[in-house]
């Protein structure tokens, strides 16, 4: 994701990233997050056979999926992956893709999400960053809601330099962040610097790996 706009959205919609705004950036083509393929991370990670994968379980969860890149990548790990946009655009790019892998791609608010039964795992790139820093205690609470106890949050840190002031989105996000909005039932697991980033992209980021703890 980069600050590079479009000017073809009010400013307005510009601020305010409603559905309707990300799904006009679909409809517009203007997608600057959205590479065509998973995150260069997330791909070496998997080649090296270092994606952090819970001990037991293959339920997967990648909320704001867009496109759903990373979790067709999951996917082909062996892993049974839900991924949820709220956009139709978002969905028509990514479901059949997700589906042929055996995945389900719900089109519906993430941050709402309850499901029958619980996640082993829950990828985040890109999504936490984009909401807006006022939703993060909604984030938190469904994340809390959707992982099982000992399930592992899985997460790319983005844009961890950002400049606040500039807001968003990418709105600045740190480790610091994640855990405020995680809260002290998740224990950080692991924290590194990405070893492959996105060219182009403007700011640092980092991978975490947070176990949830007992309820
Ligand atoms: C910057 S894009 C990143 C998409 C994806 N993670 C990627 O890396 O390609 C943010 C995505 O979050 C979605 N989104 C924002 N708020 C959402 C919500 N409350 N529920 C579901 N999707 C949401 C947008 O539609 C958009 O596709």
């Amino acid at each position: 994701m980069s600050v590079r706009r479009s000017g073809r959205l009010s400013p307005e919609a510009r601020l305010s990233y409603t559905r309707d705004d990300w799904a006009a950036r679909y409809r517009e083509e203007d997608t600057p997050w959205d590479h065509g393929d998973p995150h260069p991370e997330v791909r070496r990670l998997i080649s090296v056979g270092e994606f952090p994968t819970p001990s037991t379980g293959r339920r997967a969860l990648v909320p704001g999926c867009g496109p759903a890149h990373d979790a067709c990548a999951i996917a082909k790990l062996g892993f049974n992956v839900t991924g949820i946009d709220y956009t139709t655009e978002a969905r028509d790019l990514g479901a059949a893709a997700l589906e042929a892998l055996g995945g389900e791609f719900r089109c519906e608010d993430a941050l709402a999400f309850t499901p029958a039964e619980r996640y082993d795992l829950v990828f985040e790139h890109t999504f936490l960053c984009a909401i807006d820093p006022s939703l993060r205690s909604s984030y938190g609470e469904m994340i809390s809601r959707v992982l099982r106890p000992g399930g592992l949050f899985v997460v790319i840190v983005f844009p961890v330099n950002r400049p606040r002031e500039e807001g968003g989105p990418p709105f600045a996000l740190n480790l610091d962040d994640v855990r405020e909005v995680l809260g002290s039932s998740f224990e950080l697991r692991s924290h590194s610097p990405i070893e492959c980033t996105r060219e182009g992209r403007e700011w640092r980021e980092e991978l975490a790996v947070f176990e949830r703890g007992a309820p």
